[in-house]
């Protein structure tokens, strides 16, 4: 019978939280030293500024652009690349377990990605900010 409950339980329990993989722990705490680093005074990644950082919007070579552009402004929902038309999957981990589960992917994407937005790399504080956000949403 405790098996029985447990077991349901677990099947249930995914559907409505996420525990963060070890590649997004293991990258934040990387990008945690770099930031301490740049600042001294520097303590935890902050998901509201990691909204910001998602949501401003920049004027790249004449076009307004930002990370809701092609990622929507729901996380749980497919984007559109405004680039090649393509349908980008969710960004969010709890509507879609791929992501933030391998660091060379976060790295080569927000690399890219910064630039699009940003005309430069992100800081390591802006990278953590704005992953910590995307793993809360
Ligand atoms: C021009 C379109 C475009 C814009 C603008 C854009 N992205 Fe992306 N992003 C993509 C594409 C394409 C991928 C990779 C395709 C995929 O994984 O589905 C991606 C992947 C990612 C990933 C990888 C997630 C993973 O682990 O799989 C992250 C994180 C990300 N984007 C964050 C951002 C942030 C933050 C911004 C704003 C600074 C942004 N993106 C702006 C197109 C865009």
């Amino acid at each position: 019978m405790n098996k029985i409950v447990l077991v349901s339980c677990l099947a249930v329990l995914p559907a409505f939280s996420y525990e963060p993989s070890k590649a997004l722990n293991d990258y934040l705490s990387e990008l945690k030293i770099v930031a301490k680093k740049v600042n001294p005074n520097f303590k935890e990644f902050d998901a509201t500024k990691g909204k910001d950082i998602f949501f401003t919007t920049n004027i790249v070579d004449g076009k307004k652009i930002s990370c809701v552009s092609c990622h929507s402004d729901n996380l749980s929902k497919s984007g559109q690349n405004i680039k090649t038309n393509k349908v980008i999957d969710p960004l969010s981990p709890s509507a879609n377990k791929s992501r933030l589960s391998e660091i060379k992917d976060m790295k080569k994407w927000l690399r890219r990605n910064f630039n699009d937005v940003y005309k430069r790399e992100g800081t390591a504080q802006e990278k953590g900010d704005v992953l910590l956000f995307i793993s809360k949403n």
